[in-house]
Parts: structure tokens; C-alpha cells; sequence
């Protein structure tokens, strides 16, 4: 709803991307019932088309239908694309072969690099638009997470990161080290240093990092503005591979 009302004014100059959930089902109407998923959406969003819908995490519905139903609405002008989320390879390929996607959201960050070996390589060949979530890593990588950082509120999905526990966040030290080594020689900062690196190493990458701070958004936002050299980036490839991983961020329920 706060989308909404702030978004009316200026509705043909944003892109709204949003997502849904199955919950436990199965084998029922999947068009009647994501088109009333994607009704109640707009409704709250005050709009009459959603650019980008996604389904948010597989259940029990086979990704066929969704894709089926995807397809419908795009072709009724409701949503200009359509997306998946947390997926692996063949869940993508089963979809893409009976309405082509338009952008996966997974959780890709210089400390979570699974997508790289399967996930990123298909979408660019088939021209669909790679998404990560939690792009510096729910925080740590801005290199303001200290072992000390008590996170404020009860519901702060940080409380129960793993990557976030003292031990971890002390483990990752280096990688975040390298970061501001970075930030200092490019005048940027370790998170914006981290988003310009994935940017930098695919063309069809578009991280979405979160924040509730008008200065950190514009500071992410400005990452497109750092742009590392072909020899930079290699040489801050090289050692992040030299550097181990501690921890990683759990999907469980968030
Ligand atoms: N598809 C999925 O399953 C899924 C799952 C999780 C998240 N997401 C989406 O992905 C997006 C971001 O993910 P995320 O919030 O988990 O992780 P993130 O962007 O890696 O990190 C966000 C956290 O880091 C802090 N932060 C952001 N920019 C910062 C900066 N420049 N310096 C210092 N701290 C900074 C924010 O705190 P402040 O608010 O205090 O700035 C926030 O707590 C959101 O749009 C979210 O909806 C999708």
C-alpha cells in the first residue's frame, strides 16, 4: 500500500517488479489462482500492470503451469515479464522452454558464488536478466559489521544470518579487508566496490541490494559510477579466490 501511494505519481517512469507465493498448492486452477494473486498486487500497488512477476519460491506446483499461466498474463497485458526465484538450473530450463523468462532472483554475492557455475552462464545465453538478492551479503561486505554490531530490532532478519555470527563475520575479516583496499584506491566504498565487482564480471547482472537509509540506497546506487578496470577486476578476482568463505546466509523462511 505505501508502495503504491508513492509510486502513483510517477507510475510510468518506474519499473515495479513483485513477486508471489503458492502456498501448498498443487494441482488446482494455477491461472485463476495467480491471477488473483497478481489482482489483490496491483490493487495495493494502484496500478493496472506489474513489469516484472515473479513466483518466489518453488512449492508443489509444477513450474510448467506457472509458466503457462505466466504466459497468459503476458499476453493479456498484465505483466510485461516473468520471473523465478532460488531455482536451480532445471527447474529454469523446464520453464524457459514454455514461456521464456525474464529474470532469475537468487541469493549471489562475492560470498555466495553457486550461481556462477550453472545458473548465470544459461541466462546469458538466453538473454534472461540475473537478479541477486542480498548482493553484500545482508551487510557484511560494506564492512560496517563489526563482531561488536548488535543488530536493533527483534525482527532484523540479520539476528539469524549465519554468515552473521561473531565468529563468521571475524572469519570473513579478509574479505572485507580486500574490499576496503579497494574502496580506498577507487574512492569508493567496500559495498559499493562488491557491487561494481559483479557488475563488472556479467553484463546481464542487475543486484538489488536493501537498505531503509536514503543515504545507502543512493551510496548502492552510485556502484554503477565505480567501474573497475579489466586489470582490477582480475586482480581482486584473484584474491577473493585465494580467500575462504565463512558461514553463509540460510534461506530458511526469508
Ligand atoms: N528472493 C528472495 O528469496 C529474497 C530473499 C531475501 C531478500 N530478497 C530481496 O533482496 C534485496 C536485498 O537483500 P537483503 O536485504 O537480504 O541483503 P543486502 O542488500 O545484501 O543487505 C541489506 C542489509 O545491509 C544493510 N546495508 C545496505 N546497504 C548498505 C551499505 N551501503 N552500507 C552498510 N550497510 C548497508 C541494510 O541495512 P540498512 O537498512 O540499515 O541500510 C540491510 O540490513 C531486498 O530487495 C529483498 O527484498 C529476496
Amino acid at each position: 500500500m505505501i508502495v503504491g501511494k508513492a509510486l502513483k505519481d510517477v507510475r510510468e517512469n518506474v519499473v515495479i517488479a513483485t513477486k508471489l507465493m503458492l502456498h501448498g498448492f498443487s494441482f488446482g486452477n494455477v491461472y485463476q489462482t495467480i491471477r488473483k494473486h497478481l489482482e489483490a498486487s496491483m490493487r495495493r500497488l494502484q496500478t493496472d500492470h506489474v513489469d516484472l512477476y515473479y513466483l518466489h519460491r518453488m512449492g508443489g506446483t509444477p513450474v510448467e503451469k506457472v509458466a503457462e499461466a505466466m504466459g497468459r498474463l503476458i499476453d493479456e497485458g498484465l505483466i510485461g515479464g516473468w520471473g523465478l526465484s532460488q531455482v536451480d538450473v532445471d527447474v529454469i530450463d523446464r520453464a524457459q522452454k514454455v514461456t521464456p523468462l525474464t529474470a532469475i532472483q537468487n541469493i549471489y554475492s562475492m560470498v555466495e558464488w553457486d550461481s556462477e557455475a550453472a545458473i548465470i552462464p544459461y541466462c546469458m545465453a538466453h538473454d534472461i536478466g540475473f537478479v541477486p538478492f542480498s548482493p553484500i551479503a545482508s551487510g557484511l561486505l560494506s564492512g560496517r559489521i563489526t563482531p561488536q554490531t548488535q543488530f536493533e530490532n527483534y525482527d532484523d532478519v540479520r539476528n539469524w544470518v549465519p554468515q552473521l555470527s561473531r565468529a563468521n563475520i571475524k572469519g570473513n575479516r579478509p574479505i572485507v579487508e580486500l574490499l576496503k583496499k579497494y574502496a580506498k584506491m577507487k574512492q569508493a566504498t567496500p559495498a559499493q566496490i562488491s557491487l561494481a565487482w559483479m557488475l563488472h564480471k556479467y553484463p546481464n547482472v542487475v543486484p538489488i541490494p536493501g537498505s531503509k537509509n536514503r543515504e545507502r540506497i543512493v551510496e548502492n546506487l552510485n556502484a554503477s559510477n565505480v567501474a573497475l578496470t579489466d586489470e582490477e577486476f582480475s586482480a581482486l578476482e584473484a584474491s577473493l579466490n585465494q580467500c575462504r568463505v565463512f558461514g553463509h546466509r540460510g534461506l530458511g523462511g526469508f
